[in-house]
C-alpha cells in the first residue's frame, strides 16, 4: 500500500483527529465535496440540487460495523426519515445500506428485521421502479448471508437491490441467479483486501472479471428478464465497455445506469450525464463525515491539492 494511502487511513482511524475535525467549522468545504451533509436535511437538500442538475442520488447514512443497538436504531431512523423526505420531494427513494449498519454484527435476524422495516419505508414512500433499498456488499465472510437476505426479501416482494463484487471467484454463479431473478444489481470491482482463495488479486484480472460480469448483466437474456444493471465504477474504461455492450445488445439508456461516489471525478460524472447516460451518485450524510472523506482522499494523491485548498480557504 502507498505511504500516502496509509497516512490517510491512519487519519481516518484516529479518534482524536475525527473528534477535532467533526467539531471544527473550518472543514465544511472538505466535507461538502464527498459528503452530502452533516444531517438528513442537508443530505436531502443536496439530493434535490443533484436532481436539478440531472443526477440521481442514493442516500447512505455514515457509519459502519455498528454493534450498539442505539446506533443501529439511529441509522434506521435517519434512513427512514430520508425515505420520507425523498418521497415527499418526488425524488427517487433510493437508499444504500451496509448489513453491519443494521445489526448483522448482533445477529442476522436483527439485521433482517431492520432491513424489512426500511424496505417497507421505501415501498411506502416510493413510486416503484427504481425506488429500492440497495444492500452494499462487505467482506467475503458475509457475501453468502447478504445475498440470502436479498433473495429472501425480494421473494416477499420488497423493493430490494444488491451489490456484487466482480473480484470474487463465486460471482459468476451469484450473477447467474440474479439474472434469472431479474434483479437490480450494482456491480463494483470490490474494495476489501481478500485472499487469492476467494478473489482475483491483480489489477488486470480484476478488470477482466469486471468486464465478464458486464457482459453477463447486459446480455439479451438479462434484458428480457428485466435486470437493471448499475455499474458502480469511476473507471472510464469500464463505463465505455458497458456502453459498447449495451448498444450492441439493444439496451436503452434508461435500462441501466452508472453510479459513482459523490465528489469523485465530478467532471466525468457531468460529461456522462450530458451525453445521456443515467448517472447516480452515492450520497453519504451524517455526522461521521471525517473518516469517510479522508479515505476518499487517500484513494487518489491528486486530492492532496484539494485538502490544502480547503484548509486555506477556511482559514481566510
Ligand atoms: P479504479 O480504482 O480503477 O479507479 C478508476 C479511476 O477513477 C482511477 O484511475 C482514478 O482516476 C479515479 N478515481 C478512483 N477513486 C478516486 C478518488 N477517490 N478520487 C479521484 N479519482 C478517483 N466496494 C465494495 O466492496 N462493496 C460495495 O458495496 C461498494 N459499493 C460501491 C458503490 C459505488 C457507487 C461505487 C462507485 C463503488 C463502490 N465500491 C464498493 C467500491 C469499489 O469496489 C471500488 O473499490 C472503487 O469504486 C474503486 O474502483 P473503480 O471501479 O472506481 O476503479
Amino acid at each position: 500500500m502507498l505511504l500516502w494511502q496509509k497516512m490517510m487511513i491512519g487519519l481516518a482511524r484516529s479518534e482524536s483527529m475525527t473528534r477535532r475535525m467533526q467539531d471544527s467549522r473550518f472543514m465544511s468545504r472538505f466535507a461538502r465535496r464527498f459528503v452530502g451533509g452533516r444531517d438528513r436535511d442537508e443530505g436531502l437538500e443536496r439530493a434535490r440540487a443533484l436532481h436539478g442538475s440531472g443526477l440521481s442520488a442514493s442516500l447512505f447514512y455514515l457509519g459502519e460495523y455498528v454493534a450498539d443497538p442505539d446506533e443501529i436504531r439511529a441509522t434506521r431512523e435517519a434512513l427512514s426519515g430520508a425515505a420520507r423526505g425523498l418521497g415527499r420531494d418526488g425524488l427517487d427513494v433510493h437508499l444504500s445500506v451496509d448489513p453491519t449498519q443494521l445489526g448483522s454484527m448482533i445477529s442476522w435476524e436483527t439485521c433482517h428485521e431492520n432491513v424489512v422495516a426500511l424496505a417497507g419505508d421505501v415501498a411506502d414512500n416510493g413510486r416503484g421502479g427504481r425506488d429500492v433499498l440497495m444492500l452494499d456488499m462487505e467482506d467475503s465472510s458475509v457475501t453468502g448471508p447478504t445475498l440470502d437476505l436479498y433473495h429472501s426479501l425480494r421473494g416477499q416482494g420488497l423493493p430490494m437491490a444488491v451489490t456484487v463484487q466482480a473480484y470474487l471467484h463465486r460471482t459468476p454463479e451469484d450473477l447467474a441467479r440474479l439474472v434469472e431473478n431479474g434483479a437490480m444489481v450494482r456491480l463494483v470491482k470490490g474494495a476489501f483486501a481478500e485472499s487469492g482463495k476467494v478473489a482475483v488479486t491483480g489489477r488486470r484480472d480484476r478488470d477482466e472479471a469486471y468486464r465478464k460480469a458486464v457482459v453477463t448483466l447486459l446480455s439479451p437474456e438479462a434484458r428480457e428478464r428485466g435486470v437493471y444493471p448499475v455499474f458502480g465504477t469511476h473507471d472510464h474504461r469500464m463505463v465505455a465497455f458497458a456502453e459498447h455492450v449495451a448498444a450492441a445488445n439493444g439496451w436503452r439508456r434508461d435500462q441501466w445506469e452508472v453510479e459513482m461516489l459523490l465528489g469523485v471525478r465530478p467532471a466525468y460524472q457531468r460529461e456522462l450525464a450530458d451525453r445521456g447516460v443515467s448517472v447516480r451518485l452515492y450520497l453519504p450524510f451524517g455526522r461521521d463525515w471525517w473518516p469517510y472523506s479522508i479515505r476518499r482522499v487517500g484513494e487518489n494523491p491528486k486530492n492532496l491539492g484539494f485538502v490544502f485548498r480547503s484548509m486555506v480557504e477556511k482559514a481566510e
